[in-house]
């Protein structure tokens, strides 16, 4: 059966640390991978990453296909990717499912070379164009501890600061799970 799992929020410290590499690819691991896709799709998400369901592991899942221009796109998993090309630069409006009801432009490279392991471990490469590009570089910043906000301009983030406030203080509502910080988390800003 696959489980809807909470959603971490904005001033949770999962979200700003690096995860570690997954080294062992076991049933465990293939279920975990259902559930992310299944906790994206009841949050109408089109990527998540391991940290937004509080894991510290280097795996996100995207799937942009429920978009009309984009129905024929397949959903990637993505384990324990890099990027090692990228070519120009594009500025679009961002959200994620972190930070529920913020959105803010980000400049993201258009086109990118990822290279990632597939459910055997082995190396593959991919070329990106375009939206899925962009999703994909938002996933990979949540490896690294990094979320969109982090790029949005000094007039956007003050824009958006009270919203972040109410968001780290768990004064959020949305129609899918999430995992709001208790006075027991570390919250780091
Ligand atoms: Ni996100």
């Amino acid at each position: 059966m696959k489980k809807q799992l909470p959603i971490t929020t904005y001033g949770m410290q999962i979200l700003r640390k690096k995860t570690k590499p997954v080294t062992k690819i076991d049933s465990e691991f293939i279920d975990l991978v259902q559930n992310m896709f299944y906790t994206m799709d009841r949050a109408s998400g089109i990527g998540l990453a391991a940290p937004q369901i509080n894991l510290g592991i280097s795996l996100a899942v995207i799937d942009i296909s429920a978009m009309e221009e984009y129905k024929s796109e397949k959903p990637l998993i993505l384990i324990n990717p890099v990027i090692s090309e990228s070519h120009g630069e594009d500025i679009q409006e961002e959200g994620c499912l972190s930070i529920p009801d913020v959105r803010g432009d980000v400049k993201r490279a258009k086109e990118v070379f990822l290279k990632f392991n597939d459910f055997d471990l082995n190396e593959k490469t991919i070329e990106l164009k375009g939206f899925i590009a962009r999703v994909a570089q938002h996933e990979i910043d949540h490896l690294n501890g990094k979320l969109f906000i982090d790029y949005v301009s000094p007039e956007q983030k003050k824009e958006i600061r009270k919203q972040l406030s109410l968001i780290k203080k768990g004064n959020v509502k949305t129609d899918y799970k999430l995992h709001i910080h208790s006075g027991s988390d570390n919250v780091l800003y």
